[in-house]
């Protein structure tokens, strides 16, 4: 258990070292070929927004983004606005994202965030959430509950069963682990090539504990076309 201490500004998280991890190298194969991260959202790209929710914090003290080829090449110039983010070219596949980043954030971290860059409208009491939950012993991942009926199909979609959705979450991030649970997790995933699309399944899979933390389905991850336009209605209604 990491010890909190106490700020004016965010209350029990003052001794804290944070980072942050965001993958943005994504290809956009659903967004007709575009990566996510820099479309534009309400006047500004998805990642901008993306990083705005983590640098008023003072105890994030470093955020390293996972960038596709041509924007590691021309790194746009609000990614390199504050001191403390720092760009790295990403993988092949988002695990592989993750881990460039890993490996160069700074090594006396209590803490790591990872956030996805297609993830904008994350509020701030998730990442608090999430925050203090991995601050207390497991790993804590931001996610909501199923309330839909699951049904599995064949490759004719025919159903075939209904699923039982006690206890299914759809996980989301962020998701914060303490930094060394993290590194030898991702350090292992690559050895020994484990596929994953989350980091979860990373630090389950090495042994550590994961918790959900509920959050909301206004966390979604762009993905389509149609949730851009989705983002910028609740972007504009809600203005948080
Ligand atoms: O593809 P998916 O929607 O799961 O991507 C989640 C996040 O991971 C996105 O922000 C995307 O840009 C990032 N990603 C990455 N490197 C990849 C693939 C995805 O950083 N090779």
């Amino acid at each position: 258990m990491i010890e909190l201490g106490e700020s004016k500004r965010d209350p029990y998280l003052a001794n804290l070292k944070v980072g942050v991890v965001v993958p943005a190298a994504g290809s956009g194969q659903r967004m007709e070929g575009k990566p996510k991260p820099f479309l534009q959202l309400d006047g500004q790209p998805v990642l901008r927004h993306v990083l705005n929710l983590f640098l008023s914090y003072s105890w994030v003290k470093d955020v390293v983004v996972a960038l596709p080829e041509k924007q590691f090449q021309e790194q746009p110039f609000w990614l390199k606005q504050d001191p403390k983010v720092q760009g790295v070219l990403g993988g092949a596949t988002r695990r592989d994202s993750v881990w460039n980043a890993i490996q160069v954030l700074s090594e006396d971290l209590d803490l790591v965030i990872v956030h996805d860059g297609a993830r904008p409208l994350t509020s701030q009491k998730t990442i608090l959430d999430c925050v203090k939950n991995a601050s207390e012993g497991p790993g804590a991942v931001a996610g909501i509950r199923v309330v839909d009926t699951l049904k599995t199909t064949d490759k004719a979609n025919q159903v075939l069963e209904t699923l039982d959705r006690k206890g299914v979450w759809r996980a989301q991030t962020p998701q914060v682990f303490t930094y060394d649970l993290l590194f030898d997790a991702y350090h292992k995933a690559i050895q020994n090539d484990w596929i994953a699309s989350d980091d979860s399944i990373i630090v389950k899979k090495a042994g550590g504990q994961v918790r959900m933390v509920e959050s909301s389905g206004s966390n979604f991850k762009i993905t389509v076309p149609t949730d851009l336009d989705l983002a910028e209605a609740i972007l504009t209604r809600y203005r948080f």
